[in-house]
């Protein structure tokens, strides 16, 4: 039988088609538009996703039996805003997790209900990207569109509903929403009134692994499946990445170099950062993890790519890099503004320290150690809890350039175990399905059987010194910035 992963991320849908066993049969990836109507705004049209969703399973199983398609979950990108009317249409483009519009109303949450209450109530407190506050901004700014909301969902839950008809979303990314009860595993009865919706309008809970429903029988007509394909809940794109990579059970670390950088942290047991700099989440194994996240990451070596340097090709730029530990160019890798730690969506990127004899591989070479420094920032909030962390697995598109792995790995003084498939939430989607169509008895199971290894990065000694002073210097940079954004 298949099983099949739906990776629903900010530039991209891709879907992976995984046998019961973990063999990768295909992987397909198709491009949506990305708009951002004013500064630090971001968003997407719902039916776009739908539409390269559905142009995407054609594709992926355009050469198999199709009949033997037995489930289908997901992996999302997390806390977007979508809405829908009593007729089920799209009332608005959907508010992404890189949006900062809500400044407002994160303030309002964070200072007015308080920190202490949020992080009572969901064990979190409000950043500007998270649903809630989105929420807020939309009943303040267009109350004339909030007045039809029926149905409120996150992104990979909207393609759940097409498919099956089922308002459902999973608790790691409903945890997302700073809506959600992370340790009880509910809806917060505060929280909705704080953010005055009603439980009809928010999509029933599952566990990421557990059957939602059954394809709509005219979907799998367009797509030659049987009708009884199973709709997996699935998971917010990090968990699935984690369960994508075996970063299951107590104490694993993955970190996630994609549009976003995360650093995600598993645990069988709730645990709540007393700073709330970290996110403390439901996992997709039916525990807990916390997780930072940095707003920018490839994508900031994207956009010096593609729209700087005006070049497709990544590892010809990076070839010429030679002076690891010994840049002088400093990058603040603030494209979007800033989530973790700073919780700053004014922050904006920087360059610091060039002069006459700066060359483009400095820069190159700056704008992925900025984002290595980022992901540092969250990992020494993890690791002044005491949270020993010695090595971590790795994926994404960065996951990919050996250079910046060694960076990565040397910044952060982590061994990083490279995977033979480092489709993280694609692969995680397609092991959720595969549970919950019952091939194996829990996620755990499954990630040990499909999740291989195929080698270390062992950070090195001599770079570990040198970007080391390096990071002491960074860390003073944002701090003397700050009053600028
Ligand atoms: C996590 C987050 C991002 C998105 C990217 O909190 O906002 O990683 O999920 O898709």
């Amino acid at each position: 039988m298949y099983y099949i992963g739906v990776d629903l991320g900010t530039s991209a849908v891709k879907l992976l088609l995984m046998e019961g066993n973990g063999k990768i049969e295909k992987i397909v990836s198709k491009e949506y538009d990305l708009s951002f109507p004013h500064p630090g705004w971001s968003e997407q049209k719902p039916e776009d996703w739908w539409t390269q969703v559905i142009a995407g399973l054609k594709e992926l199983t355009s050469e198999v039996d199709k009949t033997k398609v037995a489930g289908i979950s997901f992996g999302g990108q997390m806390h977007g805003l979508v809405t829908l009317d009593a007729d089920d249409n799209v009332i608005r483009p959907a508010i992404l997790w890189n949006d900062g519009r809500t400044g407002k109303e994160t303030d309002y949450l964070n200072t007015v209900i308080g920190k202490d209450k949020l992080s009572q109530y969901t064990a979190n407190i409000a950043f500007a990207g998270f649903t809630a506050p989105k929420i807020l901004w939309m009943q303040e700014n267009e109350p004339g569109l909030w007045a039809k909301v029926a149905k409120i969902m996150l992104p990979k839950d909207y393609i759940a509903y097409k498919l099956s008809g089922s308002f459902c979303t999973d608790y790691s990314d409903a945890s997302g929403m700073l809506l959600l009860d992370v340790k009880n595993r509910c809806w917060s009865k505060e929280m909705m009134d704080i953010c005055h919706v009603s439980e009809a309008q928010l999509p029933k809970l599952y566990e990421s692994y557990e059957v939602v429903g059954t394809i709509k029988p005219e979907v799998a007509s367009e797509l030659g499946f049987t009708n009884d394909v199973k709709i997996i809940a699935g998971a917010g794109d990090n968990a699935a990445a984690a369960v994508g990579t075996g970063t299951v059970g107590e104490g694993k670390c993955n970190l996630s170099i994609g549009t976003s950088g995360t650093i995600f942290i598993s645990s069988k047991n709730f645990t709540v950062d007393p700073a709330n700099a970290l996110h403390s989440f439901d996992h997709a194994d039916g525990g807990y993890h916390l997780m930072g996240c940095m707003l920018s990451a490839a994508s900031c070596n994207k956009w010096w790519m593609d729209e700087i340097l005006k070049t497709k090709d990544y590892p010809a730029e990076q070839a010429g890099i030679k002076n690891l530990g010994e840049n002088h160019v400093f990058y603040l890798p603030y494209l979007m503004g800033e989530r973790s730690p700073h919780n700053n969506p004014d922050a904006r990127a920087m360059f610091i320290g060039m002069s006459m004899d700066t060359t483009r591989e400095d820069m190159t070479q700056a704008v992925l150690e900025g984002v290595a420094f980022g992901l540092r920032d969250s990992l020494e909030v993890a690791r002044s809890q005491g949270i020993k962390i010695e090595r971590s697995k790795i994926c994404g598109g960065g996951a990919k350039s050996p250079l910046w792995q060694q960076i990565i790995a040397s910044v952060m003084n982590l061994k990083l175990d490279i995977l033979e498939n480092e489709e993280g939430p694609g692969l995680g989607g397609a092991i959720l399905a595969a549970v919950g169509c019952g091939t194996y008895a829990s996620v755990e199971e499954a990630c040990q059987a499909i999740v291989r290894v195929k080698e270390t990065i062992e950070p090195d000694p001599e770079l570990i010194r040198k970007y080391e002073e390096r990071y002491q210097e960074f860390k003073k940079l944002y701090p003397t910035v700050k009053s600028l954004f």
